[in-house]
């Protein structure tokens, strides 16, 4: 029997990954429900942004926010569930979050935390954003151990490490629809990407699975991330973008044409969520030119 053609965004290159999931991937099963709902609108790429003086003033109040995030998620369904990015942006806030008001402020019991994309290496290689997080955050707060889900030691083939990932989210949270994470921390890629969903790489187009894992040209790295579809079931999308090098990248994505192929970050677009692009001055300053 061929093969069921995975769900793509049409001019998908031709290309597509091979997948280990077996019957048991639970972004096969959602997908078989959602193909029953009604179908979403087309939604557009429409960000809130906001600007910050400085570094710290954008630190301290994105770490405001996601207190609020995880206090309100908390509140409402007992649980505050985040996807953190790597890279080095994400430092300063973490930072800020293990430091007082916010460390006394977020119920970290109550907090569970995936990663929104990691380097398939071991937990503590240097470049592992496990390792980074680590560091700066999980060292510091009081988030249980059983609550942190780490995306890949490196020791699988990296689309098993990928399929493993999404049946450990499907264990998580069900398999009714994607996962919805209370907050997805973004970064952006001098070249526009976010999470590792690259420029030109077929991964930009799955609709269908929630976890992919391959080899990024790019970063000459096998990398594994969360798609679209994943991220865009977010209730808060916040991307973090702060200095000098951010600045022409910031310009071309959030003031220049709709080209999301060219700027994958432009496919952010929550179907039921909020997105918040958050920059200090310095990233933001050829936003008025
Ligand atoms: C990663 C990140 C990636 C990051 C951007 C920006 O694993 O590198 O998840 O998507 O957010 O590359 O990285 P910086 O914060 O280092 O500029």
């Amino acid at each position: 029997m061929a093969p069921k053609k995975k769900a793509t965004r049409s001019k998908a290159p031709k290309s597509k990954p091979k997948s280990h999931r077996g019957k048991k991937s639970p972004a096969k099963k959602s997908a078989r429900l959602a193909s029953k709902a009604p179908k979403a609108k087309r939604l557009k790429f429409d960000p809130e942004v906001r600007v910050y003086a400085t570094p710290e003033t954008l630190v301290q109040e994105t770490a405001h926010q996601v207190m609020q995030i995880a206090r309100e998620a908390v509140n409402a369904r007992g649980r505050f569930v985040a996807a953190l990015s790597g890279g080095t942006t994400p430092k300063g806030l973490f930072q800020q979050l293990t430091e007082e008001p916010y460390r006394s402020l977020i119920p970290w019991d109550k907090t569970y935390l995936f990663f929104v994309d990691e380097r398939h290496v071991p937990l503590n290689d240097e470049t592992s954003n496990y390792r980074m997080t680590q560091e700066y955050l999980l060292s510091r707060v009081p988030v249980p151990t059983a609550n942190v889900f780490a995306m890949t030691d490196g020791k699988q083939p990296v689309e098993r490490a990928a399929s493993s990932y999404e049946i450990k989210m499907g264990k998580f949270f069900g398999t009714a629809g994607p996962p919805r994470f209370d907050l997805a921390l973004m970064g952006m890629g001098d070249d526009g990407h976010t999470a590792s969903l690259f420029p030109g790489m077929p991964q930009v187009n799955e609709l269908e699975r929630w976890v992919v894992g391959y080899y990024v040209d790019a970063s000459k790295k096998e990398r594994v991330s969360l798609t679209f579809p994943v991220l865009n079931a977010s209730r808060f999308l916040l991307v973090l973008l702060e200095g000098e090098k951010k600045a022409k990248m910031a310009r071309e994505v959030l003031k220049g044409p709709s080209d999301p192929p060219r700027y994958p970050v432009q496919y952010l677009r929550p179907a039921d969520g909020k997105l918040v692009f958050a920059l200090d001055e310095a990233a933001a300053s050829l936003l008025k030119k």
